[in-house]
């Protein structure tokens, strides 16, 4: 098989935390499909490394098992998996002693006689609090080259200052154009798609801004709880967790100029000009701009559960319980020509009714009505990008209803299915489309570091103002839209939530 000869500048990838959750969940089954589609090449090594004292049979059984029970299980067969399992080896490392990660240059088993100018792809699936040491570590190693890759995984730091030194420690071991920071929602095809729909058509961009758009809603609902991870959701919450990362990452693509390519440079330069023009939420601000919820017991999927302050691990310190939000309401505004004066307002929390994430576009109303004698009222355009579970694009519009003896107008859907118009080819796992732009060195799809200290400079301001404030979660019951005041947070301006 002919591998791209830019898929072969790499030639090993570590995964540090390699039996962690998300190595389990989605990095061994997208690389396990990428192998079955013929993309990695056959020398190409996968290194596992973690603490756990393991063999190698061990380490393969586990391995084996991610993908079995993964969204890739029906790629899998024992003669791929065979060839696949003949490229990994396992390391057990302690990254904070010293010398700890000694057994990785035995692994990666450097021919020093035949000089190789591929790098090694480092990938830090662990705690970012470890992300300076093990680069440093990796760095002493004296095993990064120039051809070498880091892919961290958010969140990077706490706040600004915390991200700031996150970025700092890596960069004391790689270029910033090594650099890979994932946000996975870049790495779905429906967000892809948002690039292709405003920068591949002409009819959107004339209207893409404040004179034709009334407002814009960015909604990221999950019907999940804390899933067992109280500890780090208790000192994260919905803001830091989501916000910071995927719904701003999905308000830049959303009103970001058009690049003028799309290089890695051109996207991210204009994806950070959308961060810096965010205007500020502070102070008593966060009273009327801001919601935070926090989930008490209710139903999901028809089955009764327990709020948050219920869920196990749950910590009440000296009988107090946490004020941590599970869910969070925005009404952001994007401070530039293209968008004075349009709310853009931005939903997520966990335990919510369905779970769906979309993007609506509003119009405004047509300037006059001539319709209203016959009594027919019109409403707005509204461009709906549904980005999951089902990704539908629909634009709806007014249109007669059929008949002969008057004019009755009523909304009607323009619809673009994509499973209807491409065929139903196999779901990626978002993953697969990141590790694939990382092999081949393409970093268009990864956030940049300006891009993170810029939005976390805006997070911080929020947090700021709820702590001078005292500003709570307000309760909402399990499997509702969140508390009411979200409601009104939009009802004040005169729009309501698309539901
Ligand atoms: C992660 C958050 O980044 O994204 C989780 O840490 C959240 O709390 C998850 O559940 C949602 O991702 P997806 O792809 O299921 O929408």
């Amino acid at each position: 098989m002919n591998i791209e000869p830019n898929l072969n500048q790499c030639r090993a990838f570590v995964l540090f935390g390699a039996t962690g959750d998300l190595a389990k969940r989605m990095l061994w089954p997208s690389l396990y499909a990428l192998d079955c589609d013929g993309l990695l090449s056959t020398e190409f090594q996968l290194i596992g490394a973690a603490t756990s004292q393991l063999s190698a049979a061990e380490f393969l059984a586990k391995v084996k098992e991610s993908i079995q029970t993964s969204a890739n299980k029906e790629l899998y067969n024992d003669a791929a998996f065979a060839g696949f399992a003949n490229r990994i080896s396992y390391v057990t490392i302690d990254i904070k002693a010293p010398g700890g990660l000694e057994p990785l240059r035995a692994a990666l088993a450097v021919n020093t006689n035949i000089p190789d100018e591929r790098g090694t792809i480092f990938y830090l699936s662990t705690g970012p609090q470890l992300f300076g040491s093990i680069c440093l570590g990796l760095r002493d190693l004296g095993i990064v080259n120039k051809a070498s890759r880091i892919v961290v995984e958010k969140p990077i730091g706490t706040n600004t200052e915390t991200a700031r030194t996150t970025n700092e420690a890596i960069g004391t071991a790689f270029d910033e154009n090594q650099v890979f920071r994932i946000d996975h929602y870049l790495g779905k095809e429906s967000v892809q798609n948002l690039m292709a729909l405003r920068f591949a058509n002409s009819i959107f961009e004339p209207l893409w801004n404040a004179n034709a758009i009334e407002q814009v809603q960015i909604t990221v609902a999950e019907t999940v709880g804390v899933d067992g991870r109280w500890a780090f959701y208790d000192s994260t919450g919905a803001l830091r967790d989501m916000v910071q990362s995927h719904l701003l990452q999905l308000l830049c693509l959303v009103a970001m100029e058009p690049p003028a390519s799309f290089t890695p440079s051109a996207v991210r330069n204009e994806k950070v000009k959308v961060l810096w023009s965010l205007k500020p939420i502070t102070g008593t601000d966060v009273n009327v701009n801001t919601v935070r919820g926090q989930y008490a017991a209710g139903f999901s999927g028809g089955k009764a559960v327990v709020g948050y302050h219920d869920e196990t691990g749950a910590n009440k310190t000296g009988g107090l319980e946490s004020d941590c939000e599970t869910f969070i309401a925005i009404k952001a505004e994007i401070d530039n020509w293209r968008w004075a004066g349009v709310p853009f307002y931005l939903r997520t929390g966990k335990r919510m009714q369905e779970r769906m994430s979309e993007i609506v576009i509003q119009f405004k109303p047509a300037p006059h009505n001539i319709f209203a004698d016959i009594g027919a009222t019109l409403q707005p355009n509204t461009l709906l990008i549904k980005l999951q579970p089902d990704e539908l694009i629909t634009l709806t519009l007014m249109h007669k209803k059929p008949g002969v003896n008057e004019t009755r107008l009523g909304e009607v859907g323009l619809n673009l299915s994509v499973g209807e118009a491409f065929g139903t080819s196999r779901r990626r796992i978002a993953y697969e489309r990141m590790l694939l732009d990382v092999l081949r060195g393409n970093s268009a799809l990864f956030v940049r570091r300006d891009e993170v200290e810029a939005s976390w400079k805006w997070i911080d301001g929020i947090i700021d103002g709820w702590r001078t404030t005292g500003h709570q979660a307000k309760p909402y019951s399990a499997g509702s839209w969140g508390p009411t005041a979200a409601i009104a947070l939009t009802e004040r301006h005169g729009h309501s939530w698309h539901e």
